[in-house]
């Protein structure tokens, strides 16, 4: 089982009318036959509203939506109302409210706050997925299950202490071995009873905050139980689902690089990805496409949906700002470009009160088509038809890969040592934005992926080095790819224990080099770094960390020019079988992270694509047809002229454009070349 059955990309988003009279429904599906909208998601937050009390389910209003959208001949995302619990809930089991990380135990409010591990709100919660399955599963227009929303946070009572000393028992069987796992001896922890065991939070091992721990290896366990005890609330609704559904496909909607969650351990759960793009600001253009590239990597490269994009603004920031006009319609292509098989918003139409009154909606609270917003939509809605079915299912043929691991991430920022101004996120991008703007495609996986089809390999900040994963970096080199490796790469193994052998561990061999000390310095300070291949030379900066590197049979491509390591090794480039390992130890500026990067594609001819264009992105997919579609996102104000590169048809115009035909590209402008 895969994504929905579709004919074209998903259009619409979240819809809400139960929040409304319903004279105000007709209104809205004017307006979506307007907008070319087709898909409404239903009932995320109607737990109170389909069951009032306990012993009484009332399905008049959500049976009204249902039916109305089926008659209006649109697809539903159908959700099981799980994203908000009832106030009743809270009051009658007091044990469905979380205790937070400093050990407050909350009372009734918000949402996305129920204890996962909570026996009434597991029990309640199936129970709901269980009826609205059943109810709902024949209907035709019901094309998706959307289990709860947004899941993350984490709670730490008592319910969630036990429920996390059963896991360590599952996962260590006996004390002996969580001991040598945590370190214990270390303060003496040394536990001799699985009851002993503390939730790692404010109250226990953890001081400043969550990131800052005594014990990484219980904060680690602790991060992987939550993760693990919120999918099991989510496996709980999809089986009570699949008794009455077995074919219809099942997703929740992700957050994209959400920290809490491992969606690498829920993927495959999942029958297709979805998730919710909401980036920080709107200069994040590259930061969009490798999540988009995360996402799509969650299932092997399968397809999935945007499930909510803002269709202007959002409210939950301090400063909303809006997105300016073609910005919207840009980024969902976007979405697109890198595999997205829907585009959906956040929302329909706009709340009139509550906290997100004031967040961005296709219908605003007058309800017009004649809002720019409005026109917008519905523009994209009818490029949307035009387009038809042409790049669904559509692969992303990538040469190279990035591997991405919540492991590494979660052990890096939680790690005492070399330095807290190292953080995961900016050195992932730093990376995959040298290959955003040399126009690379990207895969982005997990460390567990099959690597055998990648001519290169990045792995920044890859600080754990889990089961064979050293080997299987080294088989990419033996049959002659490339591996990309950092600074803090290689560090510990999966319990955050030190490899008792040279940094970086088990990656040793494949670079070829040894590090035996490390400094770290205040942002400010720049180490110049003098990038050398050939005759091509460039310097470039270097802040926050630096390895000294001592060869042990890797060349060198880069040497600090400053301070007692002057004249050391910064990266080097290590011939193994066939192929090479690289490794970069100091924290290169964007420049020459990509020039290194650039070195590496250019030794296995992978293709750049309008490298020396800035801000305008390519991507490339293949349909199931085999048709290959380019496409060309000019993220710039202005228009850019581009010569093509391929002779092809530009879906979105049909227009026909010839290899070497110098064209313009709108500002904020989209083109999808189908080459052959
Ligand atoms: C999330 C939620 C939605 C809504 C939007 C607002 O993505 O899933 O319910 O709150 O944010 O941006
Ligand atoms: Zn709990």
């Amino acid at each position: 089982m895969s994504l929905p059955a579709a004919s074209k990309i998903a259009f619409g988003g979240d819809y809400n009318p139960e929040q409304w009279p319903e004279e105000v429904w007709a209104r809205d599906y004017q307006l979506f036959d307007a907008a070319g909208i087709d898909t409404v998601t239903l009932g995320v937050f109607d737990w109170a509203l389909i069951q009032p009390a306990e012993h009484r389910y009332d399905f008049s209003v959500l049976d009204r939506i249902v039916q109305r959208a089926a008659d209006e001949g649109r697809n539903v995302c159908l959700a099981t109302a799980t994203g908000a619990h009832p106030a009743w809930l809270a009051r009658a089991y007091p044990e469905v409210t979380r205790t937070d990380f400093e050990g407050r135990k909350h009372r009734y409010g918000q949402r996305h706050n129920a204890c996962p591990r909570s026996p009434v709100f597991r029990r309640l919660s199936r129970e709901l997925a269980r009826r609205i399955a059943q109810r709902y599963a024949e209907n035709p227009a019901v094309v998706a299950w959307h289990i709860g929303n947004e899941y993350g946070g984490a709670c730490y009572c008592e319910l969630c202490a036990a429920g996390f000393r059963d896991w360590l028992r599952k996962q260590y069987s006996s004390l002996e071995a969580l001991n040598a796992a945590w370190y214990t001896t270390f303060w003496s922890h040394t536990f001799a009873d699985w009851d002993e065991i503390e939730p790692p939070s404010a109250l226990t091992e953890h001081w400043r905050g969550p990131d800052h721990t005594a014990f990484q290896g219980i904060t680690l366990d602790y991060l992987r139980f939550m993760s693990d005890a919120m999918l099991a609330d989510f496996l709980d609704e999809k089986a009570a689902i699949r008794e009455s559904s077995p074919d219809l496909p099942v997703t929740t909607n992700f957050m994209g690089m959400y920290r809490p969650i491992d969606y690498h351990r829920w993927a495959p759960h999942l029958d297709f990805a979805s998730w919710d793009n909401y980036p920080p600001n709107d200069t994040s253009q590259a930061r969009m496409a490798f999540t988009h590239d995360l996402m799509r990597g969650l299932k092997g490269g399968q397809p999935f949906w945007l499930m909510e994009q803002t269709p202007s603004f959002t409210a939950c920031r301090d400063i909303n700002p809006l997105k300016r006009p073609g910005v919207m319609r840009l980024w969902s292509w976007q979405a697109v470009a890198h595999g997205a098989d829907s585009v959906l918003f956040f929302q329909l139409r706009a709340s009139r009160g509550a906290s997100e009154k004031y967040h961005g909606a296709v219908i605003g609270h007058a309800g017009r088509a004649d809002t720019r917003v409005f026109r917008e939509v519905a523009e994209l809605g009818a490029e949307l038809e035009r387009l038809g079915g042409s790049t669904l299912g559509a692969r992303t043929p990538a040469r190279v890969a990035m591997l991405f691991d919540w492991d590494s991430w979660w052990a890096l920022e939680i790690s005492d040592g070399p330095s807290r101004l190292v953080r995961y996120q900016p050195v992932v991008l730093a990376y995959y934005t040298a290959l955003w703007q040399a126009g690379v495609d990207v895969d982005v996986v997990p460390v567990t992926a099959d690597l055998s089809r990648y001519d290169v390999v990045l792995a920044p900040a890859l600080h754990m080095i889990k089961g064979d994963l050293a080997r299987r970096l080294e088989e990419v080199a033996t049959r002659g790819g490339s591996v990309v490796a950092t600074f803090l790469s290689g560090r510990v193994d999966e319990n955050d224990n030190a490899f008792l052998m040279d940094v970086p561990g088990p990656l040793g061999p494949l670079m070829g080099i040894r590090i035996d000390e490390w400094d770290a310095r205040e942002p400010e300070f720049v180490n110049p770094v003098r990038l050398e291949s050939g005759s091509d030379r460039l310097d470039a900066g270097s802040r926050l960390l630096f390895e000294l590197v001592i060869p042990q049979g890797a060349e060198t491509v880069g040497t600090y020019r400053a301070d007692f390591y002057a004249g050391t090794p910064a990266v080097t480039r290590n011939r193994f079988g066939s192929g090479h390992g690289w490794y970069v130890a100091a924290g290169l500026d964007q420049e020459g992270v990509s020039w290194v990067v650039r070195k590496v594609l250019a030794e296995h001819d992978i293709a750049l694509r309008y490298p020396d264009v800035p801000d305008l992105e390519t991507a490339f997919r293949v349909a199931p047809d085999g048709a290959q579609l380019l496409f060309l996102l000019n993220h710039r104000d202005e228009p850019i002229e581009v010569a093509a590169d391929h002779t092809g048809t530009d879906l979105l115009t049909g227009t026909q454009i010839q290899a070497g035909q110098r064209t313009t590209l709108d500002a904020r402008g989209v083109r999808i070349l189908r080459t052959q």
